[in-house]
């Protein structure tokens, strides 16, 4: 991995879709598909780390999932405990910061006090924040952070940087990559405010056969990407302020800032 990717992309975010009709496509269970997914989490999660990102954000359950069979979603309330009780030890001595994202009040409470337990001891880890977005929606973590905001503050215009202050984890920052397996190109209601200007990623691959190679590929593949934010490439951009100042000294002096 060059110097390059390691500026450039810092914050890689996760959809990790596909699992339901991996399995499904082996005339299996859908339940099977979330088991084997689970099991891919620890190798990204080690790959993410390798390569040095900052952050790694993971869609394990939205909002909308609430919608789903009973079975299907205890399955997936259990392997998240799973893999918090195999993974707790490594995700220390790595100095990975851990933090679940999203409303998980209705999750069985061993679950929560295991996700509150992990969190507190690896909050001040230095590492990679390793964030899991569960009972998570993107719709409804801004009309928490809005709300947060208007109780503190009542009265007061809301800015943007208010907004980004009181999401569920501030210091997580910009999605620098967004990632979807599964071959569905949508975002499902996963971190709209972050994703504003996210490089976007769809692999066709479903979530149990995504491999570290792969993982490494896409932001081999991303970090050849010019991103712009709006402006035009960096040379021109260089070029016209020059020129722009240089006109703004001839028609309104030179205390004119640009
Ligand atoms: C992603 O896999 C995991 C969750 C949404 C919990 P799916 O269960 O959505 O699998 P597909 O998309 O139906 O194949
Ligand atoms: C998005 O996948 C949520 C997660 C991966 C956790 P879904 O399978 O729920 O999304 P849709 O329904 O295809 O948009
Ligand atoms: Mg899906």
């Amino acid at each position: 991995m060059t110097n390059k990717t390691e500026q450039k992309i810092q914050h890689v975010a996760i959809i990790m879709d596909g699992n339901g009709r991996w399995a499904e496509g082996r005339a299996h269970k859908r339940i099977w598909g979330h088991i084997r997914g689970s099991s891919v989490v620890a190798n990204i999660v080690e790959e993410a780390d390798d390569l040095g990102l900052q952050a790694l954000t993971l869609y394990a359950f939205s909002t909308e999932n609430w919608s789903r069979p009973q079975t299907e979603i205890k399955t997936l309330f259990k392997l998240l405990q799973k893999f918090l009780v195999k993974e707790r030890k490594k995700i220390m001595d790595n100095k990975i910061r851990f933090n679940v994202i999203g409303q998980i009040e209705n999750l069985p409470e061993a679950t929560v006090q295991l996700i509150r337990d992990v969190e507190k001891e690896t909050k001040d880890n230095q590492g990679l924040k390793l964030s899991f977005a569960f009972g998570y929606g993107g719709k409804n973590e801004l009309v928490v952070a809005v709300n947060n905001f208007v109780k503190k503050n009542p009265g007061k215009y809301i800015t943007e940087a208010d907004i980004s202050r009181n999401l569920y984890q501030p210091d997580l920052g910009e999605v620098d990559l967004l990632i979807r397996t599964g071959g569905d190109q949508r975002i499902s209601n996963f971190l709209l405010w972050q994703v504003a200007y996210a490089e976007l990623y769809f692999t066709k691959t479903k979530w149990p056969d995504f491999k570290r190679s792969e993982f490494r590929n896409i932001l081999i593949d991303v970090a050849g990407r010019e991103r712009r934010f709006g402006n035009i490439d960096c040379q021109d951009s260089l070029k016209s302020n020059t020129q722009l100042a240089k006109g703004n000294q001839r028609s309104i002096g030179s205390s004119t800032h640009v």
